[in-house]
């Protein structure tokens, strides 16, 4: 049995103040979860996250990292000093980080490399654009990226790996994959992880899907048999959350 998932995305949302706030609320309400949870602050919150759930089983994770340990990289954040701070998780490869700072598959794969070189559990997002949803292409786009982001990962590492299914189309917009449409692409998403390593690992793997996940889908969603779980955003920042972690 796969443990489910829930992390909430908090993208470029929540100071530290209203980082306290949140989560002094969050963390009576979220005992004896069934889920593994997740929170994913901006850098500067991380701190004070994990320093607040640091008794509670929600873990923390970071929305990004760089692939180096140090260097010439302005304004760049390393893996090891997520790992100084206690963070757990790391998403890599959001949508958004593709669209808007030149993610590639090929930076996509150094950092979950060195994530897990360093133990910090990967969160790899994938998904087409409506455009290529609309030309049929979903199947290529997200096993393809699956492929170049696992490229090097080690039958012992993957099922570390969580990788997060986002159609660009159903992010922020309200627009939810139906779950029929999420679970064929989570399903594509587990073959070509058995096509790559064995049944083992890919029925070990954790899927999440992600795009308006909200309190009214959620338990629909997460019926599904190859769904484990939901990176959440716009939801996320309500305590609708629990009401996610508990679906
Ligand atoms: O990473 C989570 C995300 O991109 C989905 O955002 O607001 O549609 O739940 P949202």
């Amino acid at each position: 049995m796969r443990r489910p998932v829930i992390a909430g995305n908090w993208k470029l949302n929540n100071n530290i103040e209203a980082t306290k706030e949140f989560l002094l609320q969050l963390k009576d309400k979220i005992k004896d979860a069934e889920v593994d949870a997740v929170i994913c602050p901006t850098y500067t919150s991380l701190s004070t996250a994990i320093e607040l759930l640091k008794d509670t089983d929600v873990k923390v994770g970071a929305q990004n990292m760089h692939w180096t340990t140090s260097g010439a990289y302005t304004g760049e954040i390393s893996g090891e000093m997520l790992k100084e701070l206690g963070v757990e998780y790391v998403i890599i490869g959001h949508s958004e980080r593709r669209q808007y700072f030149a993610e590639t598959d090929e930076t996509v794969n150094k950092k979950v490399l060195k994530a897990l070189s360093l133990d910090l559990i990967p969160i790899v997002c994938v998904g087409e654009s409506l455009e290529e949803r609309e030309k049929g292409l979903q199947e290529d786009i997200v096993t393809n990226q699956v492929r170049l982001a696992l490229e090097g990962v080690t039958k012992d590492q993957i099922s570390k790996v969580i990788i997060a299914y986002e159609p660009i189309w159903a992010i922020g917009t309200g627009k939810t994959a139906s779950s029929e449409q999420a679970e064929e692409v989570c399903k594509w998403i587990r073959e070509t992880v058995e096509k790559l390593y064995t049944s083992q690992e890919s029925e070990a793997i954790r899927i999440q899907y992600g795009g308006s996940v909200n309190k009214s889908n959620v338990k629909e969603l997460m019926g599904m048999p190859n769904i484990d779980g939901a990176l959440v955003g716009g939801a996320s920042l309500k305590m609708d959350f629990v009401d996610l972690i508990k679906y």
